[in-house]
């Protein structure tokens, strides 16, 4: 059985106008051909986010009030994993089964689809990092971009309350692996045993209840996380943190406080793991969530040397 990764996210929303908005400057690519009252906007390798007003009948029951991710669609590879989920499956609650997709609830409360894949890969251009001993880009310059435009959904971040209970179901049940863990506090794992760090971080806070934390979105390289996240900035949309980098997955990053619930994250450079990798176990600490990083962000003035000081 292989889950790929991230297929569709259904939010419910406050506000469709803002949210609309909101996606678009953060560089999805609105789709008119929606279902009734739903909006749809796509990143480049055609995964999909759905909009749905907060009171839809459609969408199953909220985890958290407010505007947050009603539906987490996971892809797969071939019509026989759907029957491998099913027979996992079939004793979870909230399971269905129809001729297309798999579903259920999982033990934070989040609504899960399993549905075949119809992602596309996406060739781009991606001037490379010049380092020593490994000159990747001759004779060319290095990108500034004016914003940024998401190539997958790379991964989902819950607030959980029973952290074992959730690993053990995302472990047991759908085969996701461990990449990393905080005791007690957090687990990053990944969908199959080969692939990026992480799909899914489980995040474990005092009194905190099951919530969304972030979404992330790939981008190709770290000159489009900090262009992308400017742009927000510049928009008006407000920085959870960012720019920055994770030591525990070696992202660079660029969290935006997002209408549609949670923060949306611009994200590149993380680390890729196989078989050979070995989960560390770790303490969480401030340092290991970020090595560096903004609050507040940057929005191309703030903190920028103006021609006054350099008289
Ligand atoms: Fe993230």
């Amino acid at each position: 059985m292989k889950i790929k990764g991230i297929e569709e996210l259904h939010f419910g929303v406050e506000d469709m106008e803002q949210a609309c908005r909101f996606l678009s400057d953060f560089g999805l690519k609105a789709d008119n051909s929606a279902v009734q009252d739903a909006k749809l906007y796509r990143t480049l390798n055609q995964s999909r986010l759905y909009l749905y007003d907060k009171g839809d009948r459609r969408l199953p029951n909220a985890f958290e009030a407010g505007s947050t991710l009603r539906t987490l669609v996971w892809g797969v590879e071939q019509a026989s994993d759907l029957d491998a989920l099913t027979e996992r499956l079939v004793d979870v609650q909230g399971y269905a089964r129809d001729a297309d997709s798999v579903s259920c609830l999982d033990p934070n409360g989040m609504y899960l689809r399993f549905q075949l894949s119809t992602q596309v890969p996406v060739e781009l251009t991606v001037p490379g990092i010049n380092q020593h001993g490994d000159i990747r880009r001759v004779d060319a310059p290095s990108p500034v971009y004016e914003r940024g435009e998401p190539i997958g959904i790379g991964h989902a971040v819950f607030f959980v309350e029973d952290l074992d209970a959730v690993e053990a179901f995302y472990h047991e049940k759908l085969g996701f692996q461990v990449s990393d863990r905080y005791i007690g506090k957090g687990v990053f794992m990944r969908a199959g045993t080969e692939g990026h760090h992480h799909d899914l971080f489980l995040l474990k806070v005092p009194n905190k209840p099951a919530g969304l934390n972030h979404v992330a979105f790939t981008v190709r390289d770290i000159h489009e996380v900090i262009g992308g996240g400017m742009a927000m900035n510049r928009k008006d949309w407000s920085t959870f943190i960012g720019p920055g980098r994770h030591p525990i997955s070696s992202a660079y990053f660029w969290y935006v406080n997002s209408p549609l619930g949670g923060a949306f994250e611009y994200y590149t450079n993380d680390d890729y793991l196989t078989a050979a990798w070995q989960p560390r176990t770790l303490e969480h600490r401030l340092e290991l969530f970020t090595e560096w990083a903004v609050e507040g962000g940057l929005d191309g003035n703030t903190r920028r040397q103006v021609v006054t000081q350099l008289a």
